[in-house]
């Protein structure tokens, strides 16, 4: 019993320490900057600094008074020697990574931008004018002072999308670590005429919300499970990452695979006596009349910082068509979705997705604007042509055209 206390008194005593001190791994320590000091560089370095970290590390890299007292830990004091002292790579692997209160920056911001940041850091303590700055840069290697926007040399990989979606879309992103959970939500449809001011933008109208769970199983291993209002569809999609796009080009593209199983509860339709199928059959009702399909195949390339966009094959289907003649209702839609992202600014973007198919009445079209996005979270307002968000639905009912109106809407997802 004794030993059994001492066991986990011990286990208690070593888990508040490793609480208390945060350091980086070995391997991260050893990472170089692979950015040359320059005025350039402080100067963004500084731009960045401003608009993210200030708010709890303070202009001067010491603490923000109130978030000092308000935050446990408080925001490390950047100029502190217990900070100096770390080498460039573990300052940056702390960026990256985030612990607590303190944001994983990695999804939001460029390797580069990070590595700024580290410069930016040093100056802090240790404020550099013009003179030094100079001898700074010419210390490095000559190479290293030669297209910088090419950070990495190696083939490290980069992330095409900072996150998993875009408005209805799945990117070729998978998150490495924590779950999500989002919400996307499609108002009524808002007309171009008086109503749409009695209707609220379409706000008062019924609207259509699927709520979703996500997670990573394995590295470039992606699952989610979401609950849909209309058609009271359950959804598990998995997503798998094949090829990754690398910095230095060497793998051109980030490709993907995305299969989703999507499960109708709503009770079905009674059916008339003497129903039969297309081809003379009497109807019945099975399990698998509520099952609907999406296959994907993902191609996305980031072009610059801002912007990166994504081509998909995509197949949808469904083991129950409706037999109508006019128009006739289709078993299988087969669409080449196109989906840009522009950043816009360090939290915002912006989204557009079309979804070309070969359906007679179908063009689902989404236009979102991020707001305020940050490595833990993302809000989005969007505006379609459909209120329907899984793509079993989205391409299999008619979106409206453009001088109908709009539908407003947003995404939010957070990320524990
Ligand atoms: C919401 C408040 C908040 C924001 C915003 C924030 N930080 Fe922090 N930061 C913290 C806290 C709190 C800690 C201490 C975390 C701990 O020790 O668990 C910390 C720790 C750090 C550390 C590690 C210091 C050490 O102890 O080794 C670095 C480096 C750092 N922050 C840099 C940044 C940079 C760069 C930004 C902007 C991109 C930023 N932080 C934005 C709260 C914040």
């Amino acid at each position: 019993m004794n030993r059994l206390f001492v066991f986990f008194f011990g286990f208690f005593i070593s888990g508040m320490w490793a609480q208390n001190t945060w350091k980086a791994p070995e391997e991260a320590k050893r990472l170089k900057n692979p950015l040359a000091f320059s005025e350039e560089v402080l100067k963004k370095g500084e731009k960045i600094f401003q608009s993210l970290c200030v708010s709890c590390h303070g202009q001067d890299g010491k603490g923000d008074p109130n978030m000092l007292k308000t935050l446990n830990p408080p925001p490390a004091d950047l100029t502190s020697s217990q900070v100096q002292q770390q080498p460039d790579g573990a300052i940056f692997w702390k960026i990256s990574e985030g612990r607590g209160m303190m944001a994983s920056y990695k999804n939001m911001l460029s390797e580069e931008e990070r590595w700024t940041l580290v410069h930016y850091i040093r100056h802090l303590a240790q404020p550099k004018n013009k003179d030094n700055i100079a001898a700074l840069a010419e210390q490095k290697p000559a190479e290293e002072l030669i297209g910088n926007n090419n950070v990495s040399k190696d083939h490290s990989k980069i992330n095409v999308f900072p996150f998993t979606q875009l408005v209805n879309m799945k990117t070729t992103h998978t998150r490495d670590k924590g779950f999500g959970f989002g919400i996307q939500h499609r108002f009524g449809l808002a007309t171009f005429d008086e109503s749409i001011w009695r209707n609220f933008l379409g706000l008062d109208l019924a609207s259509n919300v699927r709520f979703y769970f996500e997670f990573p199983v394995m590295k470039r291993f992606w699952m989610e499970i979401g609950r849909t209002r209309y058609g009271k569809f359950y959804d598990l999609g998995v997503k798998y990452i094949v090829l990754k796009q690398t910095a230095d080009n060497h793998v051109p593209v980030t490709l993907g695979l995305y299969e989703n199983i999507a499960m109708t509860t709503e009770r079905p339709p009674a059916t008339s006596p003497g129903a039969t199928f297309a081809d003379g059959r009497p109807f019945q009702y099975t399990f698998v009349h509520r099952l609907y399909y999406d296959t994907q195949l993902m191609i996305s390339r980031k072009f610059s910082k801002r912007f990166s966009a994504q081509m998909n094959v995509q197949l949808v289907w469904r083991n129950l068509t409706p037999y109508v003649l006019h128009p006739p209702e289709r078993a299988f839609v087969i669409a080449l979705p196109i989906g840009l992202r522009y950043k816009t600014g360090l939290r915002s973007a912006l989204t557009l997705e079309v979804m070309p198919n070969n359906h007679p009445k179908n063009i689902p079209f989404a236009l979102g604007y991020e707001i305020a996005s940050s490595g833990n979270h993302v809000f989005q307002i969007t505006m379609t042509n459909s209120q329907e968000i899984i793509s079993q639905t989205l391409l299999f009912k008619p979106t409206y055209i453009p001088h109908n109106g709009i539908i407003i809407g947003f995404n939010l997802v957070r990320y524990f």
